[in-house]
């Protein structure tokens, strides 16, 4: 990839000092920029530079303060083929007609930001192919962590470290859901009553609260972090993907008695072997580690890297001006990469990157298992012997009897593989006496 470009892939100039913007989409993050947009003074001097030249919305009939009635149009296809527009910057969401209207500005040459981690992590590579063979740049940093610049850190911060690793807590719903049940002993549903109330869960939240969310996002970490291509649908399918439905206000206590506070985590690393492990799972995690003081609607990104050690990135993960912060930036490292006549491509070409990961199911972890079974005498003994026999040592056991007078185990295991615990839950839930096993969730612990 050394020499000049040739005429096929030249990175696109502007064609005159200004940049033109066409906006697909004025919701929550369209009129975030905008405002950023209508109000430079202090901030970087590009901003000046830029000219918005058309905002498309779907109902054109909706009243739409602070927008002249000439820029906006509902006719999203007139935008992405304007002549005179140099950057696209969709905020609409969804993959069609988003992908359609991207690819098709990318045909015509104009450089594209995208808030749309759907159409990234399912769709990044026919995009990144074809902006690569066009010259223009794809940017889309406000696709994970809203305004955390995260993506800008991964490509141009870390680039003397071999990374070791990338977890993060990138949904802002779970973990509001998760703070509230812990703070006020809410039940799941309470909390994220609470949580749709707020704005911070979609009407429909299945895609938050199934790790759906949160999987995409980890995709595009890994992708820029490992230069690794990532399916989420296929980690999805393969149970590598577990949401928060089946966490209970008696678990968030059990976290909190033993110095843990449960998140849903989407974790990465680099095995010894070359393999990624790639999972979305609700974690014990210690008290004592960063990510475990990250509450409420915060988002934050917790990356290791050989040299530089461990960095946490935190702040607000959705909201319009926060997500807005981070499109605006992407125009202007645009307008300024462009400017200085260095190729803007942001993401690496198809041929660089692997096209599967290998998932590795033998990393161990320690576990925390709660356990109901009927309270008769053999029942403890029982378990322990099973546990026994597939190698799962107990660290910590605690018993007692509930309201409803069952026998409730807790126990913290050593490290086990998720495959050896598997087997040990399957032989336990065959036992006659066994009424549930309640939860098993891996630990993390300060490293
Ligand atoms: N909101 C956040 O905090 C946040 C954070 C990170 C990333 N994002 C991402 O940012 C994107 C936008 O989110 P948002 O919250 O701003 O969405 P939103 O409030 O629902 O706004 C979507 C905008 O796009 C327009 N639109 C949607 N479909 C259209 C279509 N088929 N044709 C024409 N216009 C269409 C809508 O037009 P009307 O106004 O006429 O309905 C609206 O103006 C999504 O990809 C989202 O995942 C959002």
């Amino acid at each position: 990839m050394t020499g000049l470009p040739n005429e096929e892939n030249a990175i696109q100039p502007l064609r005159r000092q200004s940049a033109n913007l066409g906006v697909l989409g004025y919701g929550n993050v369209g009129k975030g920029v905008v405002k950023i947009l209508l109000d430079p003074e202090g901030r970087d001097p590009s901003l000046a530079r830029i000219n918005l030249v058309r905002l498309g919305v779907r109902d054109i009939k909706r009243p739409r303060p602070n927008v002249s009635p000439e820029i906006l149009t509902d006719n999203l296809e007139s935008i992405v083929n304007h002549p005179d527009i140099d950057i696209i910057i969709e905020v609409m969401g969804g993959i069609e007609p988003a992908r359609t209207l991207i690819i098709q500005a990318i045909e015509n040459g104009k450089h594209i930001i995208t808030a749309n981690k759907t159409l990234i992590a399912n769709h990044g590579i026919e995009i990144f192919a074809l902006a690569a063979k066009k010259g223009v740049s794809v940017k889309f940093e406000p696709a994970v962590g809203g305004g955390i610049p995260i993506i800008e850190v991964l490509n141009s911060g870390m680039g003397a470290n071999r990374l070791e690793g990338i977890t993060g807590i990138v949904n802002g719903t779970c973990n509001y859901i998760f703070t509230r049940m812990a703070e006020l002993g809410l039940s799941y549903d309470k909390a994220l009553e609470e949580a749709t109330e707020l704005g911070y869960a979609e009407a429909n939240p299945d895609a938050d609260v199934s790790g759906r969310d949160s999987a995409e996002k980890l995709a595009i970490l890994v992708k820029e972090g490992f230069g690794l291509n990532v399916d989420p649908q296929v980690l999805t399918d393969s149970g590598f993907v577990k949401g928060i439905t089946s966490i209970s206000p008696r678990d968030i206590q059990c976290a909190k008695e033993l110095d843990y506070t449960i998140k849903l985590l989407a974790t990465s690393a680099i095995q010894r072997d070359d393999t990624l492990l790639f999972a979305v799972r609700p974690h014990f995690v210690s008290n004592r580690h960063p990510l475990a003081t990250v509450n409420n609607n915060l988002n934050a990104i917790y990356i290791k890297g050989d040299k530089v050690g461990e960095l946490l990135l935190s702040g607000k993960g959705a909201g319009g001006d926060e997500t807005a912060s981070a499109v605006v930036a992407d125009v202007i490292n645009t307008i300024k990469s462009i400017s200085s006549g260095v190729a803007a491509i942001s993401a690496p070409s198809p041929a660089e990157s692997t096209e599967f990961v290998t998932l590795s199911s033998e990393i161990k972890s320690k576990f925390y298992l709660r356990i109901l079974t009927g309270d008769i005498p053999i029942a403890f003994g029982g378990i322990m012997w099973l546990l026994g026999k597939v190698n799962i040592v107990p660290e910590y056991v605690q018993q007692h009897i509930t309201p409803d007078g069952l026998l409730e185990i807790v126990m913290i295991t050593q490290p086990v593989s998720s495959q050896m615990l598997k087997d040990g839950l399957r032989s336990i839930r065959a036992l006659p006496h066994c009424k549930e096993v309640a939860n098993s969730l891996p630990l993390l612990e300060v490293s």
